[in-house]
């Protein structure tokens, strides 16, 4: 047995935090059966040496009796600021086993304390062009350390975005700090170990400002929506000598300040990069900073906090598939769309400049199609500074892009002239799907891919145009395929800050968050929409159900109850009053607001009832159960025919009503639901029409009802509109609509047509929960099931890393039958339902007893504790 996969705060890695009790996670793993945690201990101290817990340790002494491995609270002595801790967990298990994990550590922030430094800056002008800002601000330090260091950490923080290095080396593969928060109201700061790069004697620090989101464009609002110029950086280096002593080393009025290559940098307009400006040596202490002038300080007034969910860092790299000469200019083609930069080999002559553009889709001319980027120039600017070859990459944009154009070169380039960076939040990935149709694949990829490009500082829409907002409608849409995929609680429970950050003054939730503004003071878009605003119920619940945590339900929930009662408020004769958005971008008929925006509020007023049962909240769980009611008996008085009909008679219409159980329990009206759905979809020839909010529920429920085969043949279609249409005409991620580009009638309308847009790729938790069959999960994956549906596929090898443990379900046919691989996660159990009839014989291969196996609906059902289990099912006739 072994315990591995150590989190503070849902992370790993040297986690910074300014949680008083933060947040601990693990996993066990052991080639036993039924195995089950009966008690734990965590050790934490100061000093490696004293992990075996007898000294040192800061936390209770004895076992606790609980089988919880996700989300333990700490409960030691107050923790110090500044100060890395190390820790470990032992563990019991029920067949008298044992065992004590690896050690991780965590970083504690500034916690009570004020961040001991200023900003540091200098007056700065705009800048000339309209679009970007102006020359990133270069800032120095040189100091000195006088004795042995043990170890020593960095807190950063940029108003804009920084990028530092000391003595010459990079702090890490992060990249974009401090990200996106409304910075008014959350300003994250950073934490680094820096022992390595730090010597004893002379010693230097340099960093580069940008103006990501803080100053730069966002959306179509234009720059500067926290501020204006000047871009600032605050830092403190605390460094601790063997000696028992602590130095602090902060920005202050001793820091230089001056200009390099970055001639201008914005997420959107791109990056104007001069190399005749490098600086030599810079971040180092050979570094000549005589041109350089003594920096501005300013007190810090905002309250920092630690930062919290992964950073942005570099994750990757791609090299293009080919290059064209096409009118005078060289356009790369990377094989993916992706999102990040490029790392650019070129030779020119002293100042000549390169243009670099990125696009997603190629013309019918083969050139550059950048229509759909709207006012986003996404153009790089590469001035060479001699004849020879030069290498460059972007340190402060990003762009979407499968294609990069570029001119100015008088040569043929090699193909690895240009290497796509893929760049994202740091998660883990946890998930992995296959099966023997390759277009299904390919869809699973390219959500996937939609992921990795959305996952920038925010939950976004897309990453290419002047938008890349944090939709709190796509966000919720995707958030549950997004935790099979990657570990994505501590991303989202930033995010979910966000959403909280921004609520209304009555409650109500933003449609996108951060939330922004226009220039003069009219925010960008609205809130309180069904679907949107409703993210704020729905994510917290998820993160709840995903990670077993339970400290983000207490922390939302005065904000949850704030938005279920102005709801309530808001209805008239207990339907919502509807503003937007609908099914957005469904196909053919649309599902009234009214309809969609009733479902939506049944929906996240039954979800707030079960969180205040959870937090023992009766009163409030009772009055929301009584709007519930209300909301029920007004949606079927309004809205449903006595044959079933839901009014406008849509896919999406039945599919929510019988996914948020509008029929509570009257089985008869359920199944008036279940019929009108299957006449809809013969009357669309068996192809979806749903859009974004119809499209995440419509092959569960398809399953759930008992009509597995539809589903596949959903899954199954090329025609438009369908999944894998958009595969067989060429995707690499997912389309923001169904006819983002046909054959026949080319590009959709400009005005709204991003090729990385993962709403519609919902459909990765279908791929999961019922090809695989792993779903319905209690908090943190502690007891689930696995319940495939073994259908028009050959197999299917389906794995995912739970916070439990890798769970997999991997199923092939053979002869009148199949076999299945089952793996649960040890300190977990599973309701393992098997599609058979009731004939049919159950070998378990690799278990020397048998398993009694009940028949019921379809199925033969086992109860299982952890472990890996081979069956073979086939029929006993
Ligand atoms: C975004 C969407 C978003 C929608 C709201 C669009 O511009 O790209 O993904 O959810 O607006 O309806």
């Amino acid at each position: 047995m072994k315990i591995t996969d150590l989190r503070c705060e849902y992370m790993k890695g040297l986690v910074v935090t300014d949680r008083k009790a933060p947040l601990f996670s693990w996993v066990i793993e052991s080639d036993k059966k039924d195995v089950v945690q009966t008690a734990y201990r965590i050790i934490v101290s100061e000093n490696i040496e004293e992990l075996d817990g007898k000294k040192g340790n800061i936390c209770p002494k004895s076992f606790v009796a609980s089988d919880k491995s996700t989300g333990v609270q700490y409960e030691g002595k107050a923790l110090k600021p500044f100060t890395k801790y190390y820790w470990r967990v032992e563990v019991r298990c029920n067949n008298d086993e044992a065992a004590v994990s690896e050690i991780a550590s965590f970083l504690t922030g500034r916690l009570d304390v004020r961040f001991p430094a200023k900003w540091i800056s200098r007056q700065e002008k705009q800048g000339k062009k309209k679009n970007a800002g102006a020359k990133s601000p270069y800032l120095f330090k040189r100091f000195t350390v006088e004795k042995e260091i043990k170890e020593a950490f960095l807190f950063a923080t940029a108003k804009g975005v920084y990028d530092a290095q000391i003595n010459g080396m990079k702090l890490s593969h992060v990249v974009l700090a401090p990200g996106w928060t409304d910075f008014g109201k959350t300003f994250y700061y950073q934490g680094y170990e820096i022992t390595d790069l730090l010597k004893t004697g002379e010693n230097a620090m340099g960093v580069s400002l940008g103006d990501g989101w803080y100053f730069g464009n966002l959306s179509a609002v234009g720059r500067n929506q926290y501020g204006v110029y000047p871009r600032m950086f605050a830092a403190v280096m605390v460094i601790k000598y063997t000696d028992g002593t602590t130095e602090k080393i902060s920005t202050d009025s001793s820091w230089k300040i001056g200009e390099g290559p970055i001639r201008y940098a914005d997420l959107q307009t791109g990056e104007f990069y001069d190399a005749n400006y490098e600086l030599l040596n810079f971040g180092t202490v050979e570094f000549d900073e005589s041109g350089f002038a003594p920096v501005t300080v300013k007190l810090i007034k905002e309250e920092l906090t630690a930062q919290r969910g992964e950073l942005i860092a570099v994750q990757g790299e791609i090299i293009p598939v080919s290059h064209n000469l096409i009118k005078g200019k060289y356009v790369f083609d990377m094989g993916q769309n992706m999102v990040g930069r490029i790392r650019l080999k070129v030779k020119g002559t002293p100042g000549k400049k390169i243009k670099i553009r990125y696009g997603e889709m190629l013309n019918t001319d083969k050139t550059l199609y950048t229509s759909n980027l709207r006012s986003c120039e996404a153009t790089d600017y590469y001035v060479c500074k001699t004849d020879g070859y030069e290498t460059w990459e972007a340190t402060f944009t990003v762009h979407g892009f499968r294609y990069v154009e570029i001119s100015g070169i008088n040569y043929i380039p090699s193909l690895d002239a240009v290497i796509g960076v893929v760049i994202h939040n740091d998660l883990e990935r946890t998930g992995s799907f296959e099966c023997n149709d390759g277009l299904v694949n390919k869809l699973y990829k390219n959500a996937y891919w939609g992921q990795k490009g959305n996952f920038l500082a925010v939950p976004t829409d897309c990453p290419q145009r002047d938008e890349r907002l944090g939709w709190t409608g796509d966000s919720q849409i995707f958030c549950q395929s997004g935790c099979y995929n990657m570990y994505s609680e501590a991303f989202y429970e930033k995010y979910i800050n966000d959403i909280m950050d921004e609520q209304r003054e009555n409650g109500a939730f933003t449609d996108i968050a951060p939330y922004i503004h226009w220039p003069n003071g009219n925010p960008l878009v609205g809130y309180g929409n069904a679907a949107w605003g409703d993210a704020g119920v729905i994510m917290p619940w998820l993160m709840y159900k995903n990670y077993g945590n339970l400290r983000i339900l207490k922390e939302c929930y005065p904000n949850i109850v704030k938005y279920i009662d102005l709801l309530e408020t808001t209805t008239e004769d207990d339907i919502r009053t509807p503003i937007c958005y609908g099914d957005w971008l469904c196909v053919g008929n649309p599902i009234p607001f009214p309809v969609i925006d009733t479902l939506y509020m049944i929906y996240v007023t039954d979800l707030a009832v079960k969180i205040a049962r959870l937090l023992e909240n009766d009163s409030d769980a009772a009055r929301f159960e009584g709007y519930a009611a209300r909301y029920r008996k007004a949606f079927l008085k309004h809205f449903v025919k006595n044959d079933g009909e839901i009014e406008g008679d849509t896919q999406t219409g039945y599919v929510l009503a019988i996914r948020f159980n509008i029929a509570n329990g009257d089985k008869e009206l359920c199944d008036k639901f279940v019929n009108k759905l299957i006449k809809a979809m013969e009357a669309a020839n068996y192809h979806l029409t749903t859009g974004f909010v119809g499209v995440k529920e419509l092959l569960p429920v398809l399953c759930e009802v008992g009509r597995a085969d539809i589903a596949y043949k959903l899954l199954n279609n090329r025609t438009y509109p369908s999944w894998l249409y958009s595969v067989v005409n060429g995707a690499t991620t997912i389309w923001e609509r169904w006819n983002s580009f046909t054959l026949e009638e080319g590009f959709a309308d400009i005005a709204m047509n991003s090729f990385n847009h993962y709403s519609l790729g919902s459909v990765t938790e279908w791929l999961y929960g019922y090809v695989g069959g792993m779903r319905e999960f209690e908090p943190g994956w502690s007891k689930f099931i696995i319940a495939p549906e073994i259908a028009s596929l050959e197999y299917a090898n389906v794995s995912f890393k739970s916070p439990k443990g890798v769970i997999e379900s991997c199923w092939k046919r053979v002869g009148n039958g199949y076999e299945i691989k089952i793996t649960i996660p040890a300190n977990s159990r599973a309701t393992v339902m098997l599609p058979a009839t009731e004939n049919a014989k159950i070998t378990e291969l690799l278990l020397a007893n048998g398993i009694d196996f009940e028949y019921k609906n379809g199925r033969m059902v086992a109860e299982l504790g952890s472990g890996s289990y081979l069956f073979k099912v086939r029929e006993t006739v």
